[in-house]
């Protein structure tokens, strides 16, 4: 199949979306690339590159949409685009199906094929795919670099001989994607981070980038992600003036706010009050990256950067991501790939839009002359779902103590019981076993509870260097191929030097990967 990416319409989008690079990659899957002349050139992406990696360029936009079956491209389409879209034909773009279902009816009528990025449902196989995530990752990103270029002090403290500088503080409301990507940005720069969300699961993800979690004095059923596709929902009023009284409190403290709180498909709630503003220092800044659905704060102007009286600067821009097009066109290019790779399975450049796959079927909105809007629900749990747990009960003291004395006589009978089962196993493997697998044997089970009362300790964020490291632990087998390794068989000797080879790459890619990422964890 033909893809092929013309250059953007839309007034100020930079972005493309095929790279010489992700043009390569498609072209290993059997498809063939055109490109319009130009489609490139404000992401930094010349018409040579692309013809280099043997991607071909058409002079207009006519000719593209004519050549390509497929039509890669990062915006929705206009209305000359869509003229342009015909039978059989397969569009993947941003395509917003509520806003634009003139559009979506249309292309459906026609027999074309809609893929729309922002319906990559949000599970864990079609991460590579979530294009609203690689954007926002890099809008969190771009919200702190123009957050500092708005703000007239460093972010890191410091004491020099012309005097102290005290860390600015940064406060980030929503720790989602690019709540998260913010977090990291401003840890790093070396301001002292707040974080806050309705989600009370992030609290660990942003302390272990360094920023604090602000908790609120309130108590309200966990949110679960599960049935919203790893979003979160609409929180009730109360707690809604519990946080906002929070957020009263920290606004005279704070130097930037970061608001990305989101609910999909309904306005952004206002969270950030015209009070709060008025109540922040002279020289202060807000980047309210929700302000295309409408702003966390009201105060917040789309595409604009104000001033208010106070001399807070309130910045709307909605296009971050096109702001820093090299970065975003990559990563969006590698998405569409990453989607390309799961429609050619064979990697013979033929299409196979199985309408069967949760991901190629969540993010299709016109297909075989239908509108396949809204999808169902995937069948696969949200990554950001959490177990529900049941609402706790309130106990009198009496209630409580009386639980407890049972819990632990519970627990004890349980350890008990496993306790005489285990020695009574033992003793009969005892009676019937030499004495020396015995004592290997008692060293196996100390080993394995010592094991595990170590493991159980380690915090969730650090389990996986932990992996890392036990795997390079358990290479310990490489002991036994070195003690056959002097063998009189040729096959025995053979075999243990090939077990060394293989334990050996374990160990040594064992601790490099724990070292990369300890190293994630670590501040500079
Ligand atoms: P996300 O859904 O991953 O994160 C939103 C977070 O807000 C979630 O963690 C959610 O729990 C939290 N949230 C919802 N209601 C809240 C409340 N009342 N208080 C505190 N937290 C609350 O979304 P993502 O992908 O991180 O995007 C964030 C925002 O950035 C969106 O509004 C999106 O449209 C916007 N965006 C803006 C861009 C720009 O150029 N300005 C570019 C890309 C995204």
């Amino acid at each position: 199949m033909k893809i092929g990416t013309p250059k953007e319409t839309f007034a100020g989008e930079r972005r493309v979306a095929m790279t010489p690079d992700s043009a390569t990659a498609l072209q290993k899957l059997g498809h063939t690339c055109v490109v319009e002349t130009g489609a490139g050139s404000e992401a930094g992406f010349a018409d040579a590159d692309y013809a280099a990696a043997g991607v071909e360029v058409v002079k207009t936009a006519a000719a593209l949409w004519k050549a390509a079956d497929v039509v890669a491209k990062v915006r929705a389409p206009d209305a000359t685009e869509m003229k342009r879209l015909r039978e059989g034909q397969t569009l993947i773009s941003f395509f917003s199906p509520v806003a634009d279902e003139a559009k979506m009816q249309s292309a459906a009528k026609k027999g074309a094929t809609v893929v729309a990025m922002e319906m990559i449902p949000r599970i864990s196989r079609a991460q590579k795919m979530d294009a609203l995530s690689s954007m926002a990752n890099i809008a969190g990103y771009r919200a702190v670099i123009e957050a500092g270029n708005n703000f007239g002090r460093f972010f890191t403290g410091q004491i020099t001989a012309a005097g102290k500088v005290p860390p600015a503080k940064v406060l980030v409301v929503g720790a989602g994607v690019a709540g998260l990507a913010a977090i990291g940005t401003s840890t790093s720069l070396g301001a002292i981070t707040y974080a806050f969300d309705v989600r009370p699961e992030v609290a660990e993800q942003v302390e272990s980038m360094g920023a604090e979690f602000v908790y609120l004095d309130f108590e309200e059923e966990q949110q679960d992600g599960s049935s919203s596709g790893g979003y979160a929902s609409v929180s009730s009023p109360e707690f809604r003036e519990a946080q906002l009284a929070k957020f009263r409190e920290l606004a005279p403290e704070v130097d930037i706010v970061i608001t990305t709180a989101l609910i999909p498909n309904r306005e952004a709630p206002e969270l950030w009050t015209e009070d709060m503003v008025a109540s922040m220092k002279p020289g202060s800044v807000i980047v309210d990256l929700a302000a295309e659905k409408g702003g966390n704060c009201k105060l917040t102007v789309a595409d604009e950067k104000i001033v208010t009286e106070n001399g807070v600067t309130i910045i709307g821009y909605t296009d971050f991501p096109s702001r820093m097009a090299t970065q975003s066109s990559s990563l969006y290019a590698t998405n569409i790939r990453h989607l390309m790779t799961d429609l050619t399975p064979e990697k013979d450049g033929v299409i196979d839009h199985n309408m069967e796959d949760d991901v190629i079927r969540g993010a299709t909105i016109a297909h075989a002359q239908e509108v396949t809007f809204p999808p169902p629900p995937p069948k696969v749990a949200a990554i950001a779902a959490a177990p529900k747990k049941e609402a706790a009960k309130e106990l009198t003291p009496e209630e409580k103590r009386a639980a407890e004395t049972a819990a632990f006589k519970a627990q004890t009978k349980n350890q008990v019981t496993l306790l005489a089962i285990g020695g009574a196993l033992i003793l009969l493997a005892g009676l019937y076993t030499p004495a020396s697998f015995m004592q290997h044997f008692i060293v196996f089970v100390l080993s394995v509870f010592i094991g595990f009362q170590v493991i159980w300790g380690v915090a969730h964020s650090l389990h996986t260097p932990l992996m890392a490291v036990t795997n390079a632990i358990s290479s310990i087998v490489i002991l036994g191929a070195l003690i056959q390794i002097g063998s009189t068989s040729g096959v025995i000797t053979f075999l243990s030097i090939f077990g060394v080879f293989m334990a050996s790459i374990n160990i040594f890619g064992g601790f490099l990967v724990t070292r990369r990422m300890l190293a994630m964890f670590q501040k500079s």
